[in-house]
C-alpha cells in the first residue's frame, strides 16, 4: 500500500508505536523482576501499568481515526529490548546492573518520546485535536517516567563512585578542616 497522505503516515507511524508498547508489556516485567533497587523496581511495575494504559489509548487512537487496530513489528524496540535482555544475564554488580537496566529502559523512553512527538505533531496539523491531546497525554508519561529513571540513575551512580571521597564528614577531623579553611578563606574574605 502506498503511503501518500498525512492520514496515512500517521497510521504507518501508529502501528509501529503500537508494536513497540506491546513488546514493552512483555519486557518490563522482566525487568522489574531482575531490579534489585526497590525505588527501581516500584518504578519498572509503575509502567507497567502504565504502558498497558497506553496500549489502550493507541486502540482508541485507532477508533477515532475509523482505522483497525494494527501493529507493524518495530525493529528498533526490538533491539532495546534484546540488550536489556543481555544485561539481565551480564555478569555485574548488583548496582551495576540495575545501572544497566536503567539505561536500557531510558533508551526505550526515548524512543518513544521521538514517535509520540512526531504522531501527535502529525494530528495536530490535520486538525485532530482529540487525537493529538491523547497522543501527547502519552508523551508526558513517557517523560515523566524518563525523568523518574533518571533520578534513580543519578542516586544511584553517586552512591556507586562516593568510595574514598569523605568530603562531606571532616567534622571531626581538626586537619581537614584547616586544609578547608586555608583553602577558602581568600574567597570568602572578599
Ligand atoms: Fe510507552
Amino acid at each position: 500500500m502506498t503511503i501518500d497522505t498525512l492520514d496515512g503516515l500517521l497510521e504507518e507511524q501508529l502501528k509501529d508505536l503500537y508494536d513497540a508498547e506491546k513488546q514493552l508489556t512483555k519486557a518490563l516485567p522482566k525487568m522489574a523482576k531482575a531490579a534489585k533497587d526497590p525505588e527501581l523496581k516500584t518504578a519498572f511495575t509503575d509502567h507497567l501499568e502504565q504502558t498497558k494504559g497506553q496500549v489502550s489509548r493507541i486502540e482508541h487512537v485507532f477508533e477515532l481515526l475509523e482505522k483497525k487496530a494494527k501493529s507493524k513489528p518495530c525493529a528498533a524496540m526490538k533491539g532495546i529490548v534484546e540488550e536489556g535482555q543481555e544485561t539481565i544475564q551480564e555478569d555485574a554488580s548488583d548496582e551495576m546492573k540495575d545501572c544497566m537496566l536503567i539505561a536500557s529502559a531510558q533508551r526505550a523512553e526515548h524512543y518513544e518520546i521521538a514517535a509520540y512527538g512526531t504522531v501527535r505533531t502529525i494530528a495536530e496539523i490535520l486538525g485532530n485535536q482529540e487525537v493529538a491531546d491523547l497522543l501527547q497525554q502519552t508523551l508526558e508519561e513517557e517523560e515523566q517516567t524518563d525523568a523518574k529513571l533518571s533520578e534513580i540513575s543519578e542516586r544511584m551512580l553517586n552512591a556507586s563512585n562516593d568510595s574514598g571521597e569523605v568530603e562531606e564528614e571532616e567534622e571531626d577531623e581538626g586537619e581537614l578542616e584547616d586544609d578547608e579553611e586555608n583553602g577558602e578563606e581568600e574567597e570568602e574574605e572578599e
